[in-house]
């Protein structure tokens, strides 16, 4: 590797130059072995945020962050790893539901997953609500319960991807966080490293989702679709909106519970939808079906038959989790507050800002405001109403669990601000609205 003065190259990107593989691997390993320092690299970020990263650039800064840490080798879990990435959402459970329906498929299932980030939710915070449920597995015991179960769920180790984690938390806090390429390397270089074959993609859009709009969304698709299949790993994308919640619950234990309805074959349609969509996809690039609709075929099979539903119950079990709680739902301690928010007027529900339930999430405690705070796994809102819906005057919209008193008026306020009341009922907003795979982008619109 040749040497480079890292001030020059910040000023390449600042006035809108291409750097070349070679000096993106520079600034990296700089970055992630040898104390380039944050300022340095905050620099860049911004120059990269603001002038962008052409596709030579992105999909070398994905590799070098990629290397950064371990790259898993799964070779010895004979089977096709197929793992689903969602890029953030408000009510989004898909993980929870689709991992078991999967890898009871006999699809491997290798999740490393991430903990709630601002206003969006984390799947391991949710696994984490699950009394006993242990993600912090070590690189050895992921291999090992992925070989006995054809499923793991685990966090981001130290070992996976660092350059990511420090340039995440620069971003997070440098205002760097919604440029494309950047967003793309992260993803992906925490995705290629977990040691997967395939990868199906999730791209939300609208008010509860980073991107917010869908011409945004499917420009993010189409780079993490180019990176997926650049890097030999076959990767759809399906875009999906996030205008307002996925189902009707938000917060870690009550989306867990949530799940169990879907997996025991009830639940919320778009939860359903969603989950199979991304389920039959992830089983077709397993190898396990001969087209997308055969696998979202099998993956309800799975949820009719119970299959799913128990091998649910063992992952918990492997994870050393209470699968009492599984059957049992309602024996989970409820939180020490509960309150309504009721509808300003009366009409239709036309809008419902996804973010701001979010962030209502985080003020009962469903979340985190800086890194080292606690969740409260019992947080969070119960939706009673969603777009399209019927309310009169002073009817509950929502109803909001917390240990938190103090936030219960604010939220309150938040809530009824987040919904707009209507005189005619609005279209109900397309769910799944295009697909991007290696040959291009496909519209799918179901509504
Ligand atoms: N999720 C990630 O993992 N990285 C980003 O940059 C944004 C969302």
């Amino acid at each position: 590797m040749n040497a480079y003065n890292i001030a020059s190259l910040i000023r390449k990107k600042r006035d809108r130059e291409s750097l070349s593989p070679d000096e993106i691997k520079y600034l990296i390993q700089r970055y992630s072995k040898d104390g380039m320092p944050d300022y340095q690299m905050s620099a860049f970020l911004m120059a990269a945020f603001l002038n962008g990263l052409d596709d030579r650039e992105a999909a070398a800064l994905t590799h070098e962050m990629l290397h950064s840490g371990k790259v898993m080798d799964l070779s010895e879990v004979p089977g096709i790893k197929v793992d689903k990435h969602s890029t953030g959402g408000v009510g989004d459970k898909t993980s929870l539901i689709l991992a078991p329906i999967v890898a009871s498929c006999g699809v491997p299932v290798p999740m490393i997953s991430g903990r709630a980030l601002g206003h969006t939710g984390g799947t391991l915070d949710k696994l984490e609500s699950i009394p006993g449920f242990n993600v912090e597995l070590d690189l050895e015991r992921y291999v090992q319960v992925l070989k006995q179960q054809n499923l793991v769920l685990i966090g981001q180790t130290d070992e996976i991807a660092p350059a990511d984690k420090r340039m995440y938390a620069l971003r997070d806090v440098t205002a760097t966080v919604e440029s494309i390429p950047l967003i793309a390397g992260s993803i992906m270089s925490k995705k290629l490293a977990e040691g997967i074959d395939a990868l199906v993609l999730d791209v939300k859009y609208g008010s509860g989702a980073f991107m917010k709009t869908r011409e945004q969304a499917l420009e993010l698709a189409e780079k993490l679709v180019a990176i997926g299949e650049e890097f030999g790993k076959r990767t759809i994308a399906w875009l999906t909106s996030m205008e307002q919640p996925l189902g009707y619950k938000i917060g870690n234990w009550l989306e867990v519970e949530e799940s169990i309805d879907c997996l025991n074959g009830g639940g919320p349609e778009d939860v359903n939808r969603v989950s199979h969509q991304l389920a039959g996809t992830m089983i077709y690039l397993g190898g396990k079906a001969e087209s997308i609709d055969e696998g979202v075929e099998k993956s309800k099979a799975a949820v009719s038959d119970g299959t799913a539903m128990q091998k649910f119950r063992d992952i918990v079990e492997a994870q050393d989790g209470e699968v009492y709680y599984l059957d049992h739902p309602d024996a989970y301690p409820a939180a020490g507050l509960s309150f309504k928010v009721n509808a300003p007027a009366g009409g239709y529900i036309t809008a419902m800002d996804a973010h701001t339930f979010g962030d209502a999430g985080v003020e009962l405690g469903a979340g985190r405001k800086s890194k080292d705070d606690e969740i409260d796994p019992h947080a969070g809102i119960i939706l009673e109403r969603k777009i399209g819906d019927d309310v009169k005057e002073g009817e509950t919209i929502a109803r909001c669990c917390t240990n938190n008193e103090e936030a219960t008026d604010r939220v309150r306020q938040m809530l009824q601000d987040a919904v707009t009341v209507g005189s005619s009922r609005p279209e109900t907003p397309a769910l799944i609205t295009d697909m991007v795979t290696r040959d291009g982008a496909t519209s799918w619109s179901s509504s």
